[in-house]
């Protein structure tokens, strides 16, 4: 009798049977607050009836429409509805199947675009699991440690994570960009660089956002020197932020290229790239393909999920709940001193846990995440310590189930810590992601 592999792990250990909006319930009718969403993906909720009745249509007219055989209409319907949400300038888009797929035809776009080898990408970042994604990854050992060697061409740049150096923003936003400078003369030159790769809000490496000036001063160096600018929106995408997507925090910074899955399809697997026709057309015709890419109820289900986020008004109901989320769990950073910082944009939220000196404290992470499990609420961990906590509730989450889920975390931390310490929060060491 064969069994699941070891190799995959569960934050958890509930075993769903069904689940609806931001509800997941197990056989017993347990019900859990899913403030987890599949690792932001099921934008709309679980099983939204539209995004249910779009995929049940479709698989009862076609399923495998394989497209690089046959063309079908529910890409383009996917392409129309992305088309209404996407910078005007990037008007062409490549499907695939996963986050890490997206990231690949990135990078293999940049480098047949610019016809140079090197990729910068920043440490703490996350962009996948497969041979290119963990190479460009740098969010925790656990990605990239063990069956090398990894791709080769990939500098790490510092992130500008103010909390980390311990410093104001714009004193890491002019460190990380000198670095860069320091980079060009030391590990790769402009002329061999295709390009930045960033997360404009970091997912797994712990809901930092990326201060608007750094990723501005990106798009000038890119300009300057031709390298393309990637923005990585597979987990910051799609509403979550407040924005449609993410990047357009820091307004009119637009990338080359751009990559995108999660909850563009509220769980139904598939991926993008998205960049200026111009670019795509510098790519050899058939050097990104895939068996499965833009399979038809995929994309049906894409397209109404698109439609779904913009006659509820998600996006909108993203920023007002997730900053409701934020004013509940910023207390918990003057409560106790291990909270080193509550911080977050929009539905993605975080407490970094770190010790009484400031180090971070992976095992207090651990120990909240068990405890909220243990209140009926399923949050994730991440950071490139696993020492962060996140809450990623759905783009249409209550505000009757925010405020529960934020009773509940704060129970979690309460269960963990104790009675909250005297003393305020303590300095933070400066630690180097
Ligand atoms: C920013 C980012 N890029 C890429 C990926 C990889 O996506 P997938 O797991 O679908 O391959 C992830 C997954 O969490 C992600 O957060």
């Amino acid at each position: 009798m064969a069994s699941l592999s070891p190799v995959l792990t569960q934050s958890s250990s509930v075993l769903v049977d069904h689940a609806q909006g931001s509800w997941i319930y197990d056989a017993s009718g347990e019900a859990y607050l899913d403030f987890s969403t599949g690792i932001g993906v099921t934008s709309t909720g679980h099983c939204h009836p539209r995004v249910v009745a779009a995929a049940r249509e479709q698989v009862g007219k076609v399923i495998h429409a394989q497209a690089t055989t046959v063309r079908h209409q529910p890409m383009f319907d996917f392409i129309g509805e992305l088309s209404k949400v996407l910078p005007e300038s990037l008007d062409s888009l490549f499907f695939s199947n996963s986050g890490s797929e997206a990231v690949e035809s990135a990078i293999r776009l940049a480098r047949m675009a610019t016809g140079r080898p090197n990729i910068i990408a920043f440490q703490g970042g996350f962009h996948g699991r497969t041979m290119a994604a963990a190479s460009v990854t740098s969010a925790g050992l656990h990605v990239r440690s063990g069956f090398g060697p990894l791709m080769g061409g990939v500098h790490f740049a510092p992130y500008p994570n103010a909390f980390r150096y311990g410093w104001s923003v714009d004193q890491t936003v002019e460190f990380c960009l000198d670095q860069l400078d320091f980079i060009f003369h030391t590990q790769t030159m402009p002329k061999e660089t295709a390009a930045f790769l960033i997360e404009p809000v970091q997912g797994d490496g712990g809901y930092v956002r990326t201060p608007p000036a750094f990723l501005k001063g990106l798009r000038e160096l890119a300009d300057e020197h031709g390298i393309m600018l990637i923005f990585d929106e597979v987990q910051a995408g799609a509403g979550k932020t407040g924005r449609f997507w993410s990047h357009q925090l820091a307004d009119g910074v637009t990338p080359d290229i751009m990559t995108m899955a999660k909850g563009i399809a509220s769980g139904f697997p598939i991926s993008a790239i998205a960049a200026p026709t111009a670019i795509m057309e510098t790519a050899w015709p058939g050097s990104q393909g895939g068996t499965y890419g833009g399979n038809a109820v995929c994309a049906a289900a894409g397209a109404e999920t698109l439609r779904v986020i913009a006659d509820e008004h998600l996006v909108d109901n993203a920023g007002t709940r997730g900053e409701a989320l934020g004013r509940l769990l910023a207390p918990l950073e003057d409560r106790f001193a291990e909270v080193g910082q509550a911080r977050g944009v929009g539905v993605m939220r975080a407490l970094e846990f770190v010790t009484p000196d400031g180090r971070p404290a992976p095992e207090t992470a651990k120990a909240v995440l068990k405890a909220a499990e243990r209140e009926h609420l399923l949050v994730l961990t991440c950071g490139p310590y696993g020492n962060v906590v996140r809450a990623v509730p759905a783009l249409n989450v209550s505000a009757e189930e925010i405020e529960l889920g934020a009773e509940r975390l704060t129970a979690a931390v309460e269960s963990v810590l104790g009675a909250p310490s005297a003393t305020s929060a303590p300095e933070v060491v400066a630690v180097p992601a």
